[in-house]
Formats: C-alpha cells, sequence, structure tokens
C-alpha cells in the first residue's frame, strides 16, 4: 500500500549514511510501489551541488548498496527525478529560505538529520524559525543519541524546544530488522510461550550479537564510545526489552515503549565480575588481514572495548532469578545475532538419568539466516532403549517461507516508511533513551575508576577466554558462537 506523498529532506545527504542506507531503502521502497510518484526527496548539505549532481550521486548508491534491477531503466529515472538538492548553511542562514520554497504545502515533511548531533540544535532550531514546522512535520534523528545520560537530556531539551515528542523518530535500525518484529510476533501471537515466558520455566537468556567486521574507519568515533555504548545501550537493550516486556495492551506506540521503559527501570547493578572487556589483536596472516583494535583507531593506549560481555538481571516479578547474559563485538568468528531462551529442565525424569537431560531452547535467528528454531526432545530412534535426543522444530524463513516473502526489506526501509505513515512504535521515546544510559553510565564509571584494561583476545577467536568462565562459573555454557 504507498503511504501518503511526502517531502523527505536528508540533512547530511551526501554523507555516507545517506549513500549507504537512506538512498538505497528509498530507491527499493519506490520500486516495491510503495512510494508515491509524486514523493520529493530533497538532500541538503554544505558542499555546493546542483539536482543533476545529486541525482548522479544517489545513482551510484544504488549502484553499489542496492540492486539496480530492482526498477526497470525508465523506475530508475523516474526514482532519480523525485532527488532535489539544496547547498546549505546548518549554522548560518545560507539556503533555508530556498528549502522552505521546495516544500509542498499540505502534505507530510521528514527531515531527517544524518549529521552529529553537535547540529541538532542548530537544524531544529532553523527549521523552526523558517517557519516549516507543519502539523504533518517529523524530524529522525540517528544514534548516537548522546554519549551518556546528561548528554541525552540536552539532546532531548534541545529538540523538545521545537518539536513534540510525537514529532521525533529516534532510529535504532535494529527494531526495523525483520527477525526483531517477528519476536513480538512470537511471543504475543502465540498461546505456546508466554504461560511459560518467565523465571518459573525459564532458566537463562542469552543475546550474542557477534560481528566478523573490525572497526572500518570510524575509529574516532568508536575508540570514544566502545562496545558498550556502540550496541549494548541501544541495540542489545533494545532486544532485552522486546524479551522481557510485559505484554502491552495494544501494538500501538507509547503502549509498546510504556512496558519496555518498565523493563529498563527493573535493570539490576551490574557487578564488575560480571562484566568482561576485550580487545581484538591483529591478525595479519588471516585471509582478511588487518592490524589490531589499537592499529585501527591508531591509538596505541587505548583502553576501550571491542567485545564486551555481562550478565544482568530484572529485578522484576517476572524475572526475579533469571540471569540475562549479552555479549557482543567486533573480529569475532562468525556474524550472528541470536536470541536464546533456555528453558529449564523437566523436573524429575521418568526415564532415569541414563536416558539423559535435556531443556528446551527458543532460538531468535536476527542474522544471517534468520529464522527460529525450538529445540525439543524425542526418544532416540532404534531399538537402544529409552535414550532421549534434541532436534530443532526449525523455522528457518528461506525453507519456511515462499521465496518472494523471506526476501526481507532492510532495516531503514521499514522504518522511513513508518515515519512517513506517522508510526513511532519502532523508534525510541525519549525517556527510553535516558533510562538506557542511566543504567549504562555507572557501569561505563566503575570500569573507569578501576581502570579496568580490556582482555586482548584473537580475531576470528569467540572473544576473550574470560567471557567463556563468566557463563561457565554458573555451570551454563554459551551457544553458537563458541571457541
Ligand atoms: C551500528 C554500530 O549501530 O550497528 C556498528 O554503530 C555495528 O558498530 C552495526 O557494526 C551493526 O549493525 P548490523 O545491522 O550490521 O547488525
Amino acid at each position: 500500500i504507498p503511504v501518503d506523498p511526502f517531502d523527505l529532506v536528508i540533512f547530511g545527504g551526501t554523507g555516507d549514511l545517506a549513500k549507504r542506507k537512506i538512498l538505497p531503502a528509498l530507491y527499493r521502497r519506490f520500486c516495491a510501489g510503495q512510494m508515491p510518484g509524486d514523493a520529493k526527496i530533497i538532500g541538503a548539505a554544505r558542499s555546493e551541488h546542483d539536482a543533476e549532481e545529486y541525482r548522479a550521486f544517489a545513482h551510484d548508491a544504488i549502484q553499489e548498496f542496492s540492486d539496480p534491477q530492482a526498477c526497470s531503466e525508465a523506475g530508475l529515472t523516474a526514482f532519480l527525478n523525485r532527488l532535489d538538492y539544496v547547498t546549505i548553511d546548518a549554522r548560518g542562514e545560507d539556503g533555508w529560505a530556498e528549502l522552505a520554497d521546495k516544500l509542498t504545502e499540505r502534505r507530510v515533511r521528514a527531515f531527517y538529520f544524518s549529521v552529529g548531533p553537535g547540529l541538532f540544535g542548530d537544524l531544529a532550531e532553523r527549521i523552526h524559525s523558517h517557519g516549516m514546522v507543519t502539523d504533518d512535520t517529523r524530524i529522525v534523528v540517528e544514534k548516537p543519541f548522546g554519549h551518556d545520560l546528561p548528554t541525552a537530556r540536552e539532546l532531548n531539551k534541545t529538540l523538545a524546544a521545537h518539536f513534540d515528542e510525537g514529532q521525533i523518530y529516534r532510529i535504532d535500525h535494529y527494531l526495523g530488522k525483520e527477525t526483531v518484529q517477528n519476536l513480538m510476533a512470537v511471543r504475543f501471537g502465540n498461546m505456546l510461550f508466554e504461560p511459560l515466558w518467565n523465571s518459573q520455566y525459564v532458566d537463562h537468556i542469552q543475546i550474542t550479537v557477534a560481528e566478523t567486521v573490525g572497526v572500518g574507519g570510524r575509529g574516532e568515533y568508536y575508540d570514544k564510545s566502545g562496545a558498550m555504548r556502540d550496541m549494548v545501550q541501544n541495540h542489545l537493550m533494545q532486544l532485552l526489552c522486546l524479551i522481557a516486556m510485559e505484554p502491552p495492551a495494544k501494538f500501538d506506540p507509547d503502549a509498546v515503549r510504556d512496558e519496555k521503559l518498565k523493563v529498563i527501570r527493573a535493570l539490576g547493578e551490574v557487578l564488575p565480575h560480571h562484566i568482561v572487556r576485550g580487545q581484538y589483536e591483529a591478525d595479519p596472516e588471516g585471509p582478511q588481514a588487518h592490524g589490531s583494535y589499537r592499529d585501527a583507531v591508531g591509538n596505541p593506549r587505548s583502553r576501550t572495548e571491542s567485545y564486551i560481555a555481562l550478565k544482568t538481571h530484572i529485578d522484576n516479578w517476572r524475572w526475579a532469578g533469571t540471569p540475562f547474559y549479552l555479549r557482543t563485538g567486533k573480529r569475532l568468528k562468525a556474524r550472528s545475532s541470536v536470541i536464546n531462551v533456555m528453558f529449564k529442565d523437566t523436573p524429575h525424569s521418568i526415564f532415569g538419568d541414563e536416558a539423559g537431560r535435556h531443556a528446551n531452547v527458543l532460538s531468535i535467528r536476527l542474522q544471517p539466516n534468520e529464522g527460529i528454531t525450538l529445540q525439543v526432545t524425542i526418544k532416540e530412534p532404534g531399538p537402544g532403549g529409552m535414550r532421549l535426543i534434541d532436534v530443532p522444530l526449525d523455522m528457518t524463513f528461506s525453507e519456511t517461507l515462499a521465496p518472494e516473502d523471506a526476501d526481507f526489506p532492510d532495516a531503514y526501509e521499514r522504518l522511513i516508511m513508518d515515519v512517513i505513515r506517522g508510526n513511532q512504535t519502532l523508534f525510541m521515546r525519549g525517556d527510553e533513551v535516558e533510562a538506557a544510559w542511566a543504567w549504562t553510565d555507572p557501569i561505563i564509571a566503575g570500569w573507569e575508576a578501576r581502570n579496568d584494561v580490556p582482555k586482548p583476545y584473537d580475531s576470528g577467536s569467540a572473544g576473550p577466554r574470560d567471557a567463556e568462565l563468566l557463563i561457565q562459573r554458573d555451570k551454563r555454557e554459551w551457544r553458537g558462537i563458541t571457541p
């Protein structure tokens, strides 16, 4: 179903995110027939270009990061004709009147702040002073949303001076991933799981987001952030919330976000010996020969973590006594984002201990190979007596769904269309982001006060050995990526 006609202004329109994600996502939605033919996309940035040059930039972006064949040749031209460009000075007045002139009266207008947070205030102020805010105006902001609680509060205050909370779309692209949304469908669309979804039946929960990439060209940003700020405070936190929250009364933005906020506020303190930080070492010989983390960020004395594992708990009625183990890192042995809900053993085995004891595991794979698998116990086939084995009830989407349904849109496609539709369910609310920082800050302050030095780990490994010990001390094992 096509969305309503809209004008979308991309500040930072010639930047990396616009090139890799925003323009390719818009193009794919256009090809899918979801973007109305008279929508307008206006790139805005400091550099001098005209509309023609911006179309050439978008064309290159589509060549590199999308499938140009998603549309016919005519479709590609029609999409590029939707693009326009304004040279703008975020901190001065140049270009603003021209931008205001290009906007259409009485239709949805979205301003995408694909720029550093240092410019949010300047942009918000000028959008306002140039009379561009209407009832149907939305702004989209990217992470990092602050560096800690005080800076996040400051950003929220800056935006709130010019926009209502209902107009602010804070992106966490993990929420746009198909399987993340499926998590809610599985929990709240089936009778099977919810009655067991608590500390009485769930032994523990593991959330792993493992990457094979390093810090790439983002060393300067990353070295000031580390895995805790870059991944845990936002992406892993959002996954934890969706797994742990109470059923919202409706699939409606505030109902969902109220429940997520309650989870964040109930997160317990993380003890120092429940945290393992790591930093990857060089791999000069491997297929993707590369230097160490410290080489990549150009800081030989860096103490920033490129890996973190931690154990936390949620202090509420449902989850008291169920630990949550989280881990994420770069340059690990495989790319794999998965949530494992590890159920308890049966209370008693009627088959005797020699049959083996097994527990159910629900695995939700976000990427790659999206799908959901439930591990169940059956009898080992054959005449050998009653021995139990585990088998998967497997819903690998590429096998279970029709091919056209298993070709999932990129997270940005879904999220940008939600902005146009005015649906904030998959975006973070200001209080949520602040609560997440309020949990993160003391953990970081703790290791800074202890002068904690991250443990080195080999590239292509499962992370530092101590992360194995963290869970083994509790007589448990990580699933998926292991040494
Ligand atoms: C970003 C982080 O938010 O998410 C990156 O800043 C990380 O460091 C990326 O690589 C992971 O996203 P995805 O979609 O590739 O899992």
